[in-house]
């Protein structure tokens, strides 16, 4: 048995195959591959995308998805091992793992860290509990990685530019009035490298470098490739030449729970927004994110809006790379 808890446990040619997979079914959304079959996606925070992607993909598959809010429609859970019970937590992970293992086929979560400790939320120990618990495969919808927004941007990449091998990949940081994730952020350092691009990642200063484990894989994936994964604080000079420009925004890991102490910082470069002054710069790069994204505070109407834009193709691959996800957890 197998998990989807991060890439880092599958190899390109695994996930280029579930990619593959996935490009069949667009072409053909209805097979019974998870005929019988139900799926628990267990959702902490909010979605519009994978929630929905989630559900059509399953039923579409001739499956059940059952979607449970804990703490809002579900119990509380706690997933501390040892903890004394004592606070809003009505019930313990390990419960939750095998009760939903006994009913369902797969368990899918999204729980976002808590932000307040960095050090505790970088162990992702909500989404390695109920791996450690679940007698099912487990996925990943978004914790510190989003693994299917990585499948689903690869596929949307190779269907707009062919082989990205040496594709030269910008990772740009961008202003947000909240501290956001890193978890899509260290997804595209990985599979940008993993999938041989040459890649930068643009940010206001050091203080918004993305975890050292993540910093220290895209390095290894990149020297794989005969790459190499380049730091850049110049706005002129990473846009200058790049294929392709994705956008993210994030809070800055020093500041995690003093985010007070952040906001002042990360005001002061509220001009990191992709405009078409940047875009121009670039080798008439393609455009993504991972949506939702904050129009012209993120990218600006005229970046979003071009023809260069394939956040939409990215999101409507969610659909197609987690059905092809699911089966092969399920049925190889
Ligand atoms: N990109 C993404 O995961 O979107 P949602 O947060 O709407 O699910």
């Amino acid at each position: 048995m197998r998990h989807f808890l991060t890439t880092e446990h599958w190899s390109q040619s695994d996930l280029q195959d579930m990619i593959d997979f996935a490009k069949v079914l667009k072409k053909d959304k209805f097979q019974p591959l998870l005929k019988n079959k139900s799926v628990a996606l267990l959702f902490f925070n909010p979605s519009l995308r994978t929630r929905t992607s989630f559900e059509l993909g399953v039923h579409q598959l001739g499956g059940q998805a059952v979607v449970l809010q804990p703490g809002k429609d579900a119990w509380p859970i706690e997933f501390e091992l040892g903890s004394i019970m004592d606070g809003e937590a009505e019930e313990h992970i390990k419960e939750v793992a095998a009760v939903l293992s006994a009913y369902c086929d797969i368990i899918a979560v999204r729980a976002f860290p808590k932000f307040q400790n960095w050090k505790d939320d970088r162990q992702d120990r909500l989404l390695k509990s109920l791996a450690q618990f679940s007698t099912v495969p487990v996925v990943n919808m978004e914790t510190i990685t989003h693994p299917c927004q990585e499948l689903a941007h690869i596929m949307a990449l190779q269907e707009s530019l062919g082989d990205l091998k040496g594709k030269k990949y910008l990772l740009t940081w961008t202003y947000h009035p909240k501290p956001l994730n890193t978890a899509v952020a260290n997804s595209s350092l990985m599979i940008a490298t993993k999938f041989g691009m040459d890649v930068t990642l643009l940010c206001p200063n050091e203080d918004y470098l993305l975890d050292e484990h993540y910093m220290a894989l895209g390095q290894t994936y990149s020297s794989q490739h005969g790459n190499q994964l380049t730091v850049s604080h110049d706005i002129d000079s990473a846009y200058d030449g790049a294929d392709v420009v994705y956008a993210k925004s994030w809070g800055a890991l020093p500041f995690f729970g003093r985010w007070e102490k952040e906001k002042p910082i990360r005001d002061q470069y509220k001009h990191f927004m992709v405009d078409e002054a940047k875009m121009a710069k670039t080798d008439n790069a393609l455009f993504s994110h991972c949506l939702p994204l904050r129009r012209n505070i993120k990218a600006t109407d005229g970046v979003v809006d071009s023809n260069n834009c394939i956040a939409i193709l990215e999101a409507e691959n969610r659909l197609h790379v987690q059905k092809s996800m699911m089966n092969t957890l399920i049925n190889t």
